[in-house]
């Protein structure tokens, strides 16, 4: 498994400085929505947690931050289903905030599907979706994506954040995987 992951990174799809750039874009983008508004942020882990914590260095205005994680079952390492369960709750009550979604990779949507309508249910004042990556070929269910940082085509991809069986989040930059030349672990 720890060998090195070059045997099996068919291409850097995104530079560390093109991720950065783009990730300032977004932060000044939503500080100019949020102006004058509180701003409560909610990352899922864990693969969302590497953008959070550039994103929320470029977001100028005042918000809060909390954490939330849900597993997927029903499907395999890289795939997900429509069936998700929480694992971690939130500790903050989202009644009337303004509550920004912060995922690394939006795929066939049913994770943010998910995510969504149970937060829906909490009444929050406002509720939208930033993605660092939205791999919209694949989309199974229509999700509404107010910050997308890149579109990216139908490759499973490492790296920012996104695991290949939980290793390579620490990357700086996201490359796609030569599945014909990767084994995963047992
Ligand atoms: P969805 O429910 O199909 O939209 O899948 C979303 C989740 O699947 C993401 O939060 C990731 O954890 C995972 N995922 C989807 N595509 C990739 C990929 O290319 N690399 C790593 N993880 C991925
Ligand atoms: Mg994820």
């Amino acid at each position: 498994m720890m060998e090195n992951y070059h045997d099996y990174l068919a291409k850097i799809l995104i530079p560390e400085d093109v991720l950065q750039a783009r990730i300032a874009e977004l932060g000044a983008e939503i500080s100019r929505d949020y102006e004058g508004e509180e701003l409560l942020l909610i990352c899922i882990l864990r693969g969302g947690v590497v953008f959070l914590v550039d994103l929320m260095r470029r977001i100028t205005i005042p918000h809060a931050l909390d954490f939330m994680a849900i597993s997927s079952y029903g499907a395999g390492a890289r795939q997900s289903s429509g069936n998700v369960r929480l694992t971690l709750d939130l500790q903050t009550n989202i009644r009337d905030r303004n509550v920004l979604l912060v995922e690394d990779i939006i795929d066939s949507g049913n994770t943010i599907a998910s995510v969504l309508e149970m937060l829906e249910t909490r009444q929050p004042k406002s509720l939208r979706v930033c993605t660092l990556l939205d791999k919209a070929e694949r989309r199974e269910v229509t999700v509404p994506i107010h910050y997308r940082g890149f579109d990216i085509a139908d490759k499973f991809v490492f790296g920012y954040g996104l695991d290949l069986d939980e290793y390579y989040r620490n990357l700086p930059f996201i490359g796609v995987v030569d599945l014909d030349k990767y084994t995963p672990p047992d």
